[in-house]
C-alpha cells in the first residue's frame, strides 16, 4: 500500500509493505539490496514510465505523483540514526543494504531526545562529511524519527531525510505531518521544525518485536484516528473486541493481521488533516482529542504510564457522550489501555492550565459528534477543570 502525500515544502510516498524494511535500498535508490548507489550509479526514475526505483513497481505502483526524480539523488549518501533499544535484525537488514553508510546509534529513551544528542549527530554528520545532497535515514520509534528528522531539518539548512517507523505509536502518528523536534530544560518537543520527509517506509514485520504494552500504546492514537475520522476504523476494533472469548494470541493473531489496514486507515485519516492545515493553524488540533488532558497525565505519572497510555485515559476523560464513552472504553479495555486512573484532579487541573496550548484562559479541544466525526470546541480552562469533577476518571 502506497499514500501519497502532499504538502507545501514537498510531495513524498508512504510505503506499507510486510518485509519492506528488507528492500529499503531498492525503494530508495532502484536498485536491490546495496548501496552502490551511494557512489552514483543508481537509476532514478525513468522518463519513460516517471517510476521511482523499482520498489514501487515491486509494489505494483508505478512511480509517484508523476515525478521523474528518484526518492533521493543518485550519488546521494545514506546516514542511518538508531538507538541502542532497536533490536539487531533489523538494524543489520538496514546496514547489509547500505554497507558502506555509517550508523549512528544513541541511547534508547525519551531522555535521549535532547540537545547535546542532537549535536553529537550533527557533529557526525560533519565529521563524515556529509554533504547537502545526502541523507538521514532515522530507524527506529517516535524519538528516532523526531532527532534524527530535526538533525535532517537543520543540518546544511536541510538534507534529505527517510523514515523509518518501527514502533506502533512512530508508524501510526509520527510517520506523517512533518514535525521533528527535541526536548530542552523539561519542556516536550519545544525546539524543532516541520520537515518533511522524502519518504516514510512502514514495515509492520518490526512490530513483532515490539513489547505488547507498546504496541497497544501506539494503537490508542489509531482508535483516536476512527474516532475523529473513520467510523469504519473504529469498527475494527470493535470486532476485534467482540473476539474477546479468542485465545490471547489466536487474539494477537488477529491484530497482527490487520495491522497493515489500521495503520494505513489511520494514516488517510491524519494526512486528509495535514494536507488541509500543515502548520497546525487550527484543523489540525482535532488531532489532539484526548491529548490535553493526557499530558497533564503524561506529566503527572512522570514515566508510569506511556503517551498512547494517557491519550487513552484523556480521551475517556475529554469525551462527553455517554454512549460513545461506553463503546471505547470498551475497545481501549480489549487492548489493554487504562480507562481511568487515580491522578489527584486538581494536581491534574493546575496541569492543563498550564498546557502550552492554552490561549489566555480558554485552549482549543477536538469533541467526538458520532464516531467518525469530530470538531472544534473553545473550552474556557474552568470548563477543563469542572469536568475532572464530573468524570469518573
Ligand atoms: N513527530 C510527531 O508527529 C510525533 C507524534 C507522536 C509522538 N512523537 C514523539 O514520539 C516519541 C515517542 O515515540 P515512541 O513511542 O515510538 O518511543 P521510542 O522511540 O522511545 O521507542 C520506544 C522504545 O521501543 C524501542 N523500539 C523501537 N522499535 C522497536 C522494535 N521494533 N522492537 C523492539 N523495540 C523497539 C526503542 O528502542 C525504545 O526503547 C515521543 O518523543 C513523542 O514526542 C512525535
Amino acid at each position: 500500500m502506497i499514500i501519497e502525500v502532499k504538502t507545501n515544502q514537498r510531495n513524498y510516498p508512504i510505503i506499507i509493505e510486510r518485509g519492506a524494511i528488507c528492500k529499503a535500498a531498492e525503494i530508495v535508490y532502484g536498485e536491490p539490496g546495496t548501496d552502490t548507489a551511494v557512489s552514483g550509479t543508481a537509476k532514478s526514475g525513468t522518463a519513460d514510465t516517471g517510476a521511482v526505483g523499482s520498489g514501487f513497481t515491486n509494489s505494483g505502483t508505478a512511480g509517484f505523483d508523476g515525478t521523474k526524480r528518484g526518492i533521493i539523488e543518485p550519488g546521494s549518501k545514506a546516514f542511518i540514526v538508531t538507538d541502542s533499544g532497536i533490536p539487531d535484525k533489523w538494524k543489520e537488514a538496514l546496514q547489509r543494504q547500505f554497507p558502506s553508510s555509517p550508523m549512528f546509534i544513541f541511547e534508547q529513551g525519551e531522555a535521549s531526545k535532547n540537545i547535546s544528542t542532537y549535536k553529537e549527530i550533527l557533529s557526525w554528520l560533519a565529521s563524515n562529511r556529509a554533504s547537502r545532497k545526502d541523507t538521514v535515514i532515522a530507524l527506529g520509534g517516535g524519538v528516532t524519527g523526531d532527532m534524527a528528522g530535526f538533525a535532517a531539518a537543520t543540518y546544511m539548512r536541510g538534507i534529505s531525510y527517510i523514515n523509518i517507523p518501527t514502533t506502533s505509536l512512530s508508524q501510526i502518528d509520527s510517520s506523517i505531518g512533518g514535525k521533528t523536534a527535541i526536548d530542552l530544560d523539561g519542556l516536550k518537543n519545544i525546539v524543532g521544525a516541520f520537515w518533511q520527509p522524502s519518504a516514510v517506509i512502514i514495515d509492520t514485520d518490526t512490530l513483532s518485536t515490539l513489547p505488547a504494552r507498546q504496541l497497544a500504546a501506539g494503537l490508542a492514537e489509531a482508535v483516536k484516528s476512527g474516532l475523529i475520522g473513520d467510523a469504519g476504523l473504529f469498527e475494527i476494533f470493535e470486532e476485534m473486541e467482540a473476539l474477546a472469548f479468542m485465545q490471547p494470541t489466536a487474539q494477537a493473531d488477529t491484530l497482527a493481521s490487520r495491522l497493515d489496514g489500521i495503520i494505513y486507515r489511520s494514516l488517510m485519516v491524519k494526512k486528509a488533516i495535514v494536507e488541509q492545515d500543515e502548520n497546525e493553524a487550527s484543523l489540525r488540533k482535532l488531532l489532539n482529542l484526548g491529548h490535553t488532558y493526557g499530558h497533564a497525565y503524561e506529566s503527572y505519572y512522570a514515566g508510569r504510564y506511556l503517551h498512547g497510555e494517557c491519550v487513552a485515559m484523556g480521551m475517556m476523560t475529554i469525551i462527553q457522550d455517554e454512549e460513545i464513552r461506553t463503546r471505547l472504553g470498551k475497545v481501549l479495555k480489549m487492548l489493554d489501555l487504562p480507562i481511568s486512573c487515580d491522578a489527584d484532579k486538581g494536581r491534574i487541573a493546575e496541569l492543563v492550565m498550564s498546557d502550552k496550548k492554552a490561549v489566555g484562559n480558554h485552549i482549543e479541544i477536538a469533541q467526538v459528534d458520532e464516531i467518525g466525526k469530530a470538531h472544534l470546541e473553545t473550552w474556557s480552562i474552568g470548563k477543563l477543570r469542572d469536568m475532572l469533577e464530573t468524570v469518573q476518571q
